[in-house]
């Protein structure tokens, strides 16, 4: 009964939000090998609202440039396709954030400083563990939670229940909707971004971020997001709806590689880049 639920939920993920348009056309053009800086700034600029934002996110205090970038074409060259793909699509998700109506048990705006946080946290943290791109790690955390939105948007009264429960019990979220929905918020999540055709190592960080069932091949960067959407919870950045911080999986922390002590530089960052990233993209 509950497995035909979850099937009958994806095969309904068709209609449920598509990526923003503007990062999938610049993800495309970036596999292209003749997509030049002016083709890319050209997409950026066919949302304003999104091209601004990014313009704000690369002069904050903390990229720390002396000059003001006030164009794309020289933001694009100076931060590199990946993180200006990266920054898209978080200023483009925020935009779409806000068309959700939050509820009295699930609210949007806290849901998405929560995703915000742990992205910077896990990119941080990716950062300072000397990953190759740690721009991918934010999408992992940015999307980390994907699910919640589904479960809120399209299965309120369940999700009701879900909430409720973890008010009432103090368990995890994701206990909670196993026990009712009989899948979780990762599951869910999941398998929207193989309907977005986002890459494996996405789908990954959604799927596995909170460890509790382990993958075939614990990654750094499904490390980093789980450990990201703990210490963000711990930190108070917003909130995904749960009551009780994630306790961190002992592998996921050795296979980092960091010391107690990065925790420290890791946290100081990120608290900077998640207050200015929130006064950007007004979510204050
Ligand atoms: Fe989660
Ligand atoms: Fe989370």
């Amino acid at each position: 009964m509950k497995s035909k639920k979850i099937d009958t939920i994806i095969s309904s993920i068709g209609k449920l939000p598509t990526l923003p348009t503007v990062y999938m056309k610049l993800s495309h053009l970036l596999t292209t090998p003749d997509s030049s800086i002016k083709m890319i700034s050209n997409i950026i600029s066919e949302d304003q609202a999104v091209a601004a934002m990014v313009l704000k996110i690369v002069n904050s205090a903390s990229y720390g440039f002396y000059n003001k970038i006030g164009d794309l074409q020289r933001a694009i060259v100076i931060l590199g396709m990946n993180e200006i793909k990266s920054l898209v699509l978080a200023a483009s998700m925020s935009t779409i954030v806000k068309d959700f109506k939050s509820s009295n048990a699930f609210n949007m705006q806290q849901f998405w400083k929560h995703a915000i946080g742990c992205a910077i946290i896990a990119k941080v943290l990716a950062e300072t563990a000397y990953l190759k791109d740690p721009e991918d790690v934010f999408t992992g955390g940015l999307l980390h939670d994907i699910g919640k939105l589904i479960h809120a948007t399209y299965l309120c009264e369940e999700f009701n229940d879900v909430v409720a429960n973890v008010v009432k019990t103090g368990s995890q979220m994701s206990e909670s909707e196993k026990k009712i929905l009989g899948f979780d918020h990762a599951q869910t999540g999941s398998a929207l971004a193989k309907k977005w055709n986002l890459p494996w190592k996405t789908v990954n960080m959604i799927a596995y971020h909170h460890l509790s069932y382990m993958p075939d091949t614990l990654t750094k960067e499904i490390a980093a997001v789980h450990i990201g959407n703990s210490l963000c919870v711990a930190f108070r950045m917003g909130s995904g709806g749960e009551k009780r911080i994630p306790i961190v999986n002992q592998k996921a922390w050795e296979i980092l590689e960091l010391k107690l002590s990065d925790l420290e530089y890791v946290m100081q960052r990120s608290t900077k880049l998640f207050e200015e990233s929130i006064s950007i993209m007004e979510f204050e």
